[in-house]
């Protein structure tokens, strides 16, 4: 498993998390109370990036149709959307935001 520098801690805020284009997957990349995640960033219900919708209480609101989703499990909390996200590893070396992208089944 390798993993893949994709930003620095600088480039995500609690409320602005990064969009991430790697290996032509888009990635969602989020700090909450100081630790990182990383989801699955196009919605599964029609097609938005989750990371440019409204940060909340550890929950993310898809900015088109507005499905929920719990930022550190990817669990789907409230339709549109059907399924949970894929949640990537994460690592922090340094400054540097590390995933494993490889991890999908
Ligand atoms: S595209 Fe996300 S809820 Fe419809």
């Amino acid at each position: 498993m390798s993993w893949e520098t994709v930003c620095k801690k600088n480039d995500i805020q609690e409320d602005f998390p990064y969009s991430a284009k790697v290996d032509g997957k888009e990635i969602g990349v989020y700090c909450i109370d100081g630790e990182y995640y990383a989801l699955e960033d196009v919605c599964p219900h029609a097609y938005a990036l989750l990371s440019q919708g409204f940060v909340e209480d550890g929950q993310v609101e898809c900015p088109l149709h507005e499905a929920v989703f719990d930022i550190k499990t990817g669990q789907c909390l409230r339709e549109p959307a059907d399924r949970d996200l894929h949640v990537y590893p994460v690592r922090i070396i340094e400054d540097d935001v590390q995933l494993q992208l490889n991890s999908e089944a």
